[in-house]
């Protein structure tokens, strides 16, 4: 694809087909992460990728309790809409249904004055993924809301226990609806000087 087919096709996938994603495109996009920038080359980041199917059941077993913690949060933020409520909630349980799950982490618990930079650092190469994923005709999505509804530590705990924090998990694999649409850019987010 074009670069800027890439950056202004990309959309987050919140619904997936069950086709697979190949391990050779796989094998790409976390290539692209770890080319991602970091901040003094700290390169702070450890991806855990979950592809397997008994892995992947096991991750929804995880994503079945958020979905349960993360329900009064949605609530308060979309009180009148409760279809995208539960809209939002069945996503986190199932992930879409996607194939494929990646676990954003920094790699050690302490990065002192870079914590920061080292939070900056592993979003960039999610960031990477996520446009890689597109230039492979794949969908994805980026995910906070386990860390939201505090499933954080348990997350770590069972997947990465000698890492540092979570930053994100990504939804990984083909679309399954037929090309929703990103939400319109709000106005009057940066000025040339
Ligand atoms: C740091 C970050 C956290 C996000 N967390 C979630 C999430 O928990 N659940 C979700 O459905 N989407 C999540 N998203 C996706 C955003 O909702 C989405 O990027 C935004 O609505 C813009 O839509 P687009 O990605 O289609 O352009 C997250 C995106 C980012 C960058």
């Amino acid at each position: 694809m074009e670069f800027r087919d890439v950056i202004y096709s990309r959309r987050s996938v919140r619904k997936y087909s069950s086709k697979e994603v190949p391990d050779d495109i796989l094998e790409e996009i976390i290539q692209a992460g770890l080319a991602a920038p970091s901040a003094v080359n700290l390169q702070p980041w450890y991806f855990v990728v979950i592809k397997s199917s008994r892995e992947r059941r096991r991750f929804d077993e995880v994503m079945d309790r958020v979905g349960d913690r993360v329900k009064e949060e949605l609530e308060g933020r979309f009180p009148n809409h409760p279809d995208t409520v539960k809209e939002s909630q069945e996503f986190i349980r199932s992930m879409g249904g996607a194939p494929v799950v990646i676990l954003g982490f920094c790699y050690k618990d302490d990065y002192q004055n870079y914590s920061d930079d080292a939070l900056e650092s592993v979003s960039a190469a999610m960031e990477n993924m996520l446009l890689c994923a597109c230039d492979n005709g794949l969908g994805g999505c980026w995910l906070t809301a386990p860390i939201q509804a505090g499933a954080a530590a348990d997350i770590q705990r069972q997947y990465a226990p000698d890492k540092g924090r979570l930053v994100g998990a990504l939804s990984i694999g083909y679309a399954a609806d037929g090309g929703g649409k990103s939400p319109k850019r709000k106005p009057g987010r940066y000025v040339i000087l």
